[in-house]
């Protein structure tokens, strides 16, 4: 059975391009793969950080993702499985300045004032590249934003094969949704859906009220013009096309079809109609979310059991990596 291995920050609850991108796949893929799912806290304390919130967030997105149909077996955080820094250390010895360099999200997130933001920042894909390859995962359900961090897990695997001279870290390959693989903001067409947005109106997030997801939905951002019918009639409405787009993602159907039911129309009644299919779909996880987060000792022993899982795997792979590099065990 092939091996899939995800990973999601615990900086804030998890939103709608979370939930289109990654979690509801990982949801699927549970039922022909063998599943790891991470809650990525040590990758959470590479931007500043409140040690509070990171506990809080930490067990509030475990209660979302148990809430969206993730085996309590499948699931820990990262720092509580040692492999991960063990590994993460030993690829920021193989992987290349120049690769890191070319890293759009470092790019993104340091802006203009490199200087100031810390090293673990820097260094971020080669401890993503450990998460998987620790497990010796193969198929990395992730969104869009992800893809260039898979290639350079394989470029470190590569690396690490050829100067050690063996075979041992096998080939990855991101395995990204054909539809809303990019959801963007509902404030701005061109942004994408992020935890970090400072506008709570610009994400719909698991644990929103129909109330609340109703509300972001009628603000959302769109244009005078009515939907059109056809799909090129998207190509400059960056705003139409999103909410399109997570309409067909969310009732599991393509943008044309959704276009041929509201083509013609303007964004009131199709808006209506996008705010009960989101209530209904996710109503059940904020309340199943909500449930969860009364037992935080619940929530603990979770990831605790999910812990030993995964150290049961990838104790023996990442010992085998030390020896590979000459360290005495
Ligand atoms: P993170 O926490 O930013 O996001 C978790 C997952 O959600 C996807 N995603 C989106 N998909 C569609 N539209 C969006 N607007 C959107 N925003 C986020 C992401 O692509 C991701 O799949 N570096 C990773 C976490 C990570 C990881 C790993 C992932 C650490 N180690 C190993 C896979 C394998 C991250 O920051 O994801």
């Amino acid at each position: 059975m092939q091996r899939v291995f995800s990973g999601i920050q615990p900086t804030g609850i998890p939103h709608l391009g979370n939930y289109l991108g990654a979690i509801r796949n990982w949801v699927k893929l549970q039922s022909d793969h063998d599943c790891i799912f991470c809650l990525v806290d040590m990758h959470s304390i590479t931007m500043p950080w409140s040690p509070e919130e990171l506990r809080q967030q930490t067990l509030g997105s475990a209660a979302c993702l148990l809430a969206a149909g993730i085996e309590p077996t499948r699931l820990y955080n990262q720092s509580a499985v040692s492999a991960h820094a063990r590994l993460g250390w030993i690829f920021n010895c193989v992987a290349r300045l120049g690769w890191l360099n070319r890293m759009t999200q470092f790019k993104d997130k340091a802006g203009k004032n490199r200087e100031n933001h810390s090293a673990g920042l820097y260094v971020y894909p080669n401890l993503m590249a450990a998460d998987i390859l620790a497990f010796h995962a193969t198929r990395i359900p992730v969104g869009d934003d992800q893809k260039q961090h898979i290639e350079l897990a394989n470029d470190i695997a590569q690396k690490f094969n050829h100067d050690m001279g063996v075979d041992f870290f096998p080939e990855i390959e991101a395995f990204i949704p054909p539809a809303a693989a990019r959801v963007m903001s509902l404030r701005d067409g061109s942004k994408k859906m992020s935890k970090s947005d400072p506008s709570e109106q610009s994400r719909i997030v698991l644990t929103d009220t129909a109330d609340e997801i109703a509300l972001k939905i009628r603000r959302a951002k769109t244009d005078p013009e009515p939907l059109p019918s056809e799909i090129d009639g998207l190509a400059e409405r960056p705003e139409a096309r999103n909410l399109v787009t997570i309409y067909a993602a969310m009732s599991e159907t393509t943008p044309e079809a959704i276009l041929q039911q509201f083509g013609g129309e303007g964004f009131g009644q199709f808006k209506s109609a996008l705010t009960d299919l989101l209530v209904a779909k996710l109503a059940p996880v904020a309340t199943e979310t909500q449930h969860l987060l009364k037992n935080k000792d619940h929530l603990i022993s979770v990831l605790r059991t999910g812990a030993e899982h995964a150290r049961s795997i990838s104790e023996p792979i990442v010992q085998e990596a030390e020896k590979l590099v000459g360290f005495i065990r």
